[in-house]
């Protein structure tokens, strides 16, 4: 057996016997999917921008459209790919198991489409609209197309419903997302730099409360060195291969 294997087979057995399994994924788990991050997709026409000018409040306020335009640019890849094989083989581990919680960061919505019921979405959805004033949320009806950004019936400029640089998290989720985290037997933590924060708190929640540490990344993280198993190599590779062994 080599050594990846034997690794499997041991994060395997923890899962098997898991009654309470948190996962925290980031951009890696959609990568395969053709998903960039934030920053790879700042390439050509949006190169030249500071992440702030295009993701952030005071941004937004300086060009709205500018922003919207960035925003229109990413929902555009988010529609035209799909969900794969990492995120369906997290579908079947929620089916295999009694108790497992995605916390994502990621705000593209596949998660969901691929199946999985019990999602956490810690930085919002691209795909959501809301008021720039109000924060509320806009169904396709409510927005006027008058103007880029469409606006709210209020008069106010319609954002993305995602978490900008500066902006506070969504409170309940978080703190569901700690509170999972810290009742856990096996923390999975897939795709993910693990620098951002709160986000990277949450292993280290679930460390505190001696769950046992998985990771999957095609690269040592940030988290690395507190996991009990790292597994390295392609989330859409590792994750279908990990499952078939529970
Ligand atoms: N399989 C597994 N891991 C992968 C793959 C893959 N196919 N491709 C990339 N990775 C790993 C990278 O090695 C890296 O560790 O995914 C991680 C992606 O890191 P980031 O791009 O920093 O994404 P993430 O950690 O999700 O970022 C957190 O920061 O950009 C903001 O708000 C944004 O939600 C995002 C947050």
């Amino acid at each position: 057996m080599d050594n990846l294997e034997k690794l499997l087979e041991k994060a395997a057995n923890k899962l098997k016997a898991a009654k309470r399994v948190v996962v925290l994924t980031g951009a890696g788990v959609s990568a395969e999917s053709g998903i960039p991050t934030f920053r790879d997709a700042q390439v050509g026409l949006w190169e030249k921008y500071d992440p702030a000018e295009l993701a952030s409040p005071d941004g937004f306020q300086a060009n709205p459209k500018l922003v919207w335009d960035w925003y229109e640019y990413r929902r555009e890849i988010v529609r035209n790919n799909k969900p794969n094989p990492a995120h369906f083989a997290l579908v079947e581990l929620e089916k295999k198991l009694p108790s497992v919680v995605i916390v994502t960061q990621n705000v593209d919505e596949y998660h969901r489409s691929a199946g999985n019921k019990n999602i956490l979405e810690l930085h919002g959805r691209i795909m959501e609209n809301r008021c720039f004033k109000e924060g509320r949320l806009l169904k396709e009806n409510e927005l006027n197309h008058s103007s880029i950004p469409p606006r709210c019936h209020c008069g106010s400029y319609v954002r993305p419903g995602v978490v900008w640089f500066g902006e506070a998290l969504p409170s309940n989720t978080l703190s569901e997302a700690f509170t999972h985290a810290r009742n856990c037997d096996v923390c999975l933590v897939i795709g993910t730099a693990g620098v951002v924060q709160p986000a990277a708190s949450v292993p280290y929640y679930a460390q505190q409360s001696k769950a046992f540490l998985i990771e999957v990344n095609n690269l040592p993280s940030a988290l690395t060195s507190i996991m009990n198993v790292f597994l390295q190599g392609k989330a859409g590779e590792i994750l279908p291969k990990l499952i078939n062994l529970i």
